[in-house]
């Protein structure tokens, strides 16, 4: 949903080409987040009258349209040097307006480009904003609902024109008038080698690079007198004058971005900011601000030490991300269950969550709540949740549950299940839960993130980062992760230690399980040759299998664009059988668990209307293997896991069709990794 990137250097030379190469570099990190079109703006000199100005270069398409669009620009002086220098990029996911050039950011506030920004999210009170600037003379050039951010702080630094307004109060009075989500950085040729940025909603997260030690781990908040209007004056003052930069000299780089794994190939030390925060730097000083206090906030952001690697994010010899983390998940499978899992006591300890075991223990009903594939990790675990914690477990689709207004009480306890943590309609169930007293637990893939710094408490699925749009290693994760919860809530029930015990045995077994299932690969590309021309896939199955079906179509669809839909078999007579004849692609999940005879009426059901199904199975299930001419085989594990080995065949299934379609399975179209928006 749009990724933002700056780039300051402060006393620190560099040439343009390596300031631009930054920017680029740090876009092409953050695609998964959008990539229709892309943007840089960064500070030049007028050749003709020496005037510092702002430059913007722009460009439909993907990030490495735009460096070659950077490439073939003529008037750039590529080899300048400068010793300060700020530039600021975006990678857009369209939703106000086609994607183009014009629409792309940054967006500026008149053709002489002295206000830049880049945003991310919805600015949901646009059009009042935009009629109203029109009234005062502004002409838009966008269809985007961001042109009005920067035609505002335009408007305001006109009318301040005589006073000694900062480039950060500016931008405070200007995002008062905002509804809706974002995050935001502002450049402005008034302001050189200056940069504000803020958010309410969209994340943001702030990279300080310094070869002197920081002078502090916690940068203390500075808040302004008064927030009462657009034109306050008070707003210049604060009351306190700390700073923050770092010890002896002041040479330093500042990197903004939407995503740490956008930052960390510069620097690990980073500043999570947090909503309606304003971050300024000056004079390579950066100093954060709020317009007003609330009695139970912190009053510091910390400098905190992030631990990914480098490697973490880059594709390496796999063909695409989505590749890579298909085949990351014997290893993410055991960072998830590490230090958890006691595989010799039967003891699952969870850090986070455990000072909040007794209420949790004590609640009326547990409520899981996500989109999309982190949502199928709550169905696929539902039932064991329901059986190891003896309580009532609603799962929640969370733009349905917010429409629906749904009852929440306070001794409910509310999961939010989010790999990036920052899925807007997620985040804004959460705070509809918090607000009505409920305890929120998040699980999430993204240390920082909104949904876990909002969480009373979580647990991380420490799956590694996930870079390609569509979610694989995450869902595993996840699945993994709701395991393990549902363990800790019943490690104290005598009657259920001997199925507690099969199950850390399962969990044990996993990751070389997982590594045999990925064997199967060349044979699921096989099949993916004889599917890759279909219009439609169906996928069958039910009880602890249904979500596989569920998570396989979605993987289907989003990656391949063929239709394809996950039925639970037990409705099939109520209706989708009419689908099946000779010609309609059928995918059947058939394995040795309780409903396996149910499984196979509806695999006869499918043959009696001429269908040949291919059926995902246990591979050591002859029976079944004979009734068909298709089969996947994957090992056996406990029924409640057998989920976590049958999706990888559908990810590799997905990914081989949408690239025998000619497909970017890393990035599909429509779509874009972290949906900040509703
Ligand atoms: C599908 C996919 C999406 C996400 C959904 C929620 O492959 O990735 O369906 O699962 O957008 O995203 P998170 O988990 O980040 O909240």
């Amino acid at each position: 949903m749009c990724g933002i990137f700056a780039y300051l250097n402060y006393l620190v030379p560099a040439k343009r080409k390596e300031i631009l190469e930054i920017l680029v570099n740090g876009l092409k990190r953050m695609e998964y987040r959008g990539y229709d079109s892309a943007g840089v703006g960064f500070e030049g000199t007028n050749t003709k009258n020496g005037s510092h100005e702002l430059k913007t270069i722009k460009q439909k398409g993907k990030v490495a349209r735009l460096e070659e669009e950077i490439a073939q620009t003529t008037d750039l002086d590529f080899e300048k040097e400068f010793d300060t220098h700020i530039g600021i990029a975006h990678t857009r996911w369209a939703t106000h307006g086609e994607p183009s050039p014009t629409n792309s950011h940054p967006q500026r506030s008149d053709p002489s480009n002295e206000f830049l920004v880049c945003h991310n999210g919805i600015i949901t009170n646009y059009k009042d904003l935009k009629s109203f600037l029109i009234t005062k003379g502004m002409v838009f050039e966008s269809e985007t609902d961001t042109e009005v951010i920067v035609k505002l702080v335009k408007h305001i630094s006109d009318k301040h024109k005589d006073s000694a307004i900062s480039f950060r109060e500016l931008v405070e009075l200007t995002v008062q008038q905002l509804e809706g989500a974002f995050s935001l950085v502002f450049m402005s040729s008034k302001f050189p080698g200056e940069c504000v940025s803020t958010r309410r909603g969209s994340p943001l997260v702030i990279g300080v690079k310094s070869k002197a030690k920081l002078s502090t781990d916690h940068i203390p908040i500075l808040y302004s007198k008064d927030h009462r209007g657009l034109m306050n004056p008070a707003l210049h003052h604060t009351d306190s004058t700390t700073e923050f930069h770092p010890i002896g000299n002041k040479e330093v780089e500042y990197f903004f971005a939407s995503d740490a794994s956008a930052i960390i190939e510069h620097t690990n030390q980073v500043i999570f900011l947090e909503d309606d925060d304003v971050a300024a730097v000056q004079n390579g000083c950066l100093t954060i601000h709020r317009i007003k206090r609330t009695l139970d906030e912190s009053a510091t952001r910390e400098v905190t030490t992030i631990k990914m690697e480098i490697q973490q994010i880059m594709k390496g010899s796999y063909s695409s991300f989505m590749q890579k983390e298909i085949f990351e998940q014997p290893e993410s499978v055991v960072n998830t269950m590490r230090g958890r899992v006691n595989f010799e006591t039967n003891q699952v300890v969870l850090g986070g969550i455990k000072d909040f075991m007794t209420e949790i223990r004590r609640c009326r009903r547990l409520l899981f709540i996500a989109c999309g594939t982190s949502f199928h990790s709550a169905v696929a675990t539902r039932q064991l949740m329901e059986e190891l914690t003896e309580l009532p477990v609603m799962v929640e689709l969370a733009s349905d549950f917010l429409d629906r207004q749904t009852p929440v009480f306070r001794d409910d306890v509310c999961f939010f299940i989010s790999q990036s943590g920052e899925t807007a309609d997620t985040l804004m169930a959460l705070r509809y839960c918090k607000q009505r007293g409920a305890l929120i637990v998040g699980i999430t893939n993204t240390v920082g993130s909104s949904i876990c710094r909002e969480s009373h408490c979580g647990v991380h699925i420490n799956a590694g980062p996930e870079i390609g749009v569509a979610s694989t290693k995450a869902y595993t994760s996840q699945f993994i992760s709701l395991v393990m919860f549902a363990l800790v809530m019943c490690e104290d029930r005598i009657s259920m230690q001997d199925r507690r015990t099969e199950i850390i045995q399962g969990l044990k077994n996993l990751p070389s399980q997982i590594k045999a299932v990925l064997e199967t690969d060349e044979h699921v590309n096989t099949l993916a040759r004889e599917l890759y021309q279909q219009k439609s896939l169906l996928v069958m199955g039910r009880g602890y299998n249904y979500a596989t079906c569920l998570e396989g179509a979605l993987k289907i669809k989003e990656l391949t664009y063929m239709h394809s839909e996950g039925i639970l078999a037990g409705e099939l007579k109520h209706g989708p059988l009419a689908l099946v004849d000779k010609a309609m692609p059928v995918m059947m999940v058939v394995t040795r668990d309780k409903v396996y005879p149910k499984c196979m009426n509806a695999l006869q059901q499918v043959k009696a209307r001429h269908g040949n199904p291919i059926v995902l199975g246990n591979n050591d299930d002859k029976e079944t293997q004979q009734q068909v001419n298709k089969y996947i085989g994957v090992p056996s594990t406990i029924d409640c896991l057998q989920g976590i080995l049958t999706i990888i065949p559908m990810q590799l299934l997905s990914m081989h069709i949408a690239q025998l379609r000619g497909c970017d399975v890393d990035c599909p179209r429509n779509l874009a990794k972290s949906v900040t928006v509703e």
